[in-house]
């Protein structure tokens, strides 16, 4: 990579990224010209980050290839919705079949009810789903039904959460959040959220909870948080959602299935829709029955993409034929080593780095010591990561700006190590920025 020996971190990013911009000048170009229409250029905020993001023109099994001809390893993994990667065959034909019976057809099919039944049967805490078109208006659905069911306004988060655009608690938060009544806790805080939830009592719809924060920086809850948070609210009577849109992934019946803990509803999203647009909200069969169109008094929840036929195939198949339990429960194992061996790895060079997360998904941290909330991740040296983002990249690898790594499918062992060798050259490189 030929790091220049910079003695501050801001001179080395200043570097980096006029090392960047002379790399892509297709698309810096690109940018300026999604510029006169689009805000920024961007649609998702997430995918900017200084200069200007790459614009990706292809993606083949693990592989990305930019408008500058550039090729990298994919490890973004498009925020875990790319589980399966870019060209999976069997995902592919069951696209291509469900083209062939023609697309929006106005009506009930086939898959969806398969889908269905393949979600109930995977996670042990959904009796009866339902599917939208994005994991935020899974959550947005799964609260409103909260608090629909419960006849109570309010709707306790935690610090440092995503639940979607309209569900932004990271610090700062935002002005667009859907207007519900929040209360928000601290992430782990067992002693501080069992107080909150029984201050609040019966005015608490719902406490909605990741089991392991994902854009937060991949911090694991404790089982005694989830338990004590899955006790209080059976006590006063709000519900407990598992947002699962991340953490789907990470066994083969998502997280709660690991953990042995049963909320009342549980959302999803991302890769469990194959790869196209996707999300859900399930949960007891007494709370989503209320959608039985039947009912006289049934809830209403239409929505023109819900059942569209290449998710639902898409998905159908995904779940069924590609990431089986097997699957699911190797892969996950996979990324644990990859963890630990990144971790050993940053020891061994003495850097103050540290890899958070569980199984496929992981975050690098530029601080030691234990992470169990948002504060303790703002702690670390975040001026760090456009460092290593733009190094990466440098060398081939697609991280997520944030420094979250995330693995699919289609990541072999040549992959890991080009990973562990990129890292290794940034941690040495790097060495005088990262010891402190
Ligand atoms: C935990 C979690 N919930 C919800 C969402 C929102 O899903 P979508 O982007 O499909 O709306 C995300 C997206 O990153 C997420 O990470």
């Amino acid at each position: 990579m030929n790091a220049p020996a910079n003695t501050d971190i801001a001179s080395a990013v200043a570097e980096a990224q006029a090392r960047f911009t002379a790399d892509n000048p297709n698309s810096q170009a690109q940018l300026e010209k999604a510029a006169a229409f689009m805000p920024g250029g961007n649609t998702r905020t997430v995918l900017f980050y200084p200069p200007f993001p790459l614009t990706m023109t292809k993606g083949e099994g693990c592989s990305l290839w930019d408008l500058d001809g550039h090729r990298y390893i994919d490890f973004l993994g498009e925020y875990t919705a790319g589980l399966y990667g870019h060209s999976n065959p069997v995902i592919r034909a069951a696209i291509d079949k469900a083209l062939d019976n023609g697309i929006v057809m106005g009506g009930q099919n086939q898959a969806e009810a398969d889908l269905a039944a393949a979600i109930v049967e995977r996670f042990h805490a959904i009796d009866r789903v339902r599917f939208t078109n994005s994991g935020t208006e899974g959550n947005l659905m799964a609260v409103s039904a909260a608090r629909a069911f419960t006849n109570r306004p309010g709707v306790m988060v935690m610090a440092g959460g995503y639940h979607g655009s309209v569900f932004y608690f990271a610090p700062g938060g935002s002005p667009l959040n859907a207007p519900f009544p929040y209360v928000m806790g601290t992430y782990n805080d067992v002693e501080g959220c069992r107080d909150l939830i029984r201050e609040q009592g019966s005015d608490l719809a719902c406490v909605i909870v990741e089991p392991m924060q994902g854009g937060g920086g991949c911090i694991e809850a404790s089982p005694e948080f989830l338990t004590m948070l899955r006790a209080e609210t059976e006590k006063t009577g709000a519900l407990l959602i598992f947002d699962e849109v991340m953490t789907s992934r990470l066994g083969p019946g998502g997280l709660q299935g690991l953990l042995g803990i049963t909320p009342d509803l549980t959302s999803l999203g991302k890769y469990v829709g194959g790869g196209m647009s996707f999300g859900a909200f399930g949960g007891r069969a007494d709370i989503i029955d209320r959608f039985d169109p039947r009912r006289d008094d049934a809830w209403p929840h239409a929505g023109t993409f819900n059942n569209n036929v290449l998710t639902m195939n898409a998905g159908l198949t995904g779940l069924t034929k590609v990431y089986t339990a097997d699957v699911a429960e190797s892969f996950n194992a996979r990324g644990d080593v990859l963890r630990q061996s990144l971790n050993a790895m940053a020891e061994k060079l003495g850097a103050a780095v540290q890899f958070t997360g569980r199984g496929s998904m992981m975050t690098i941290h530029f601080r030691q010591g234990e992470i169990r909330n948002v504060d303790d991740a703002m702690a670390g040296r975040n001026e760090l990561r456009p460092l290593l983002h733009m190094d990466m990249v440098s060398m081939g690898i697609y991280p997520a700006a944030r420094g979250m790594f995330t693995l699919s499918l289609a990541h072999d062992e040549a992959s890991f190590t080009a990973l562990e060798d990129a890292m290794e050259e940034f941690l040495t490189s790097r060495a005088s920025l990262l010891s402190a």
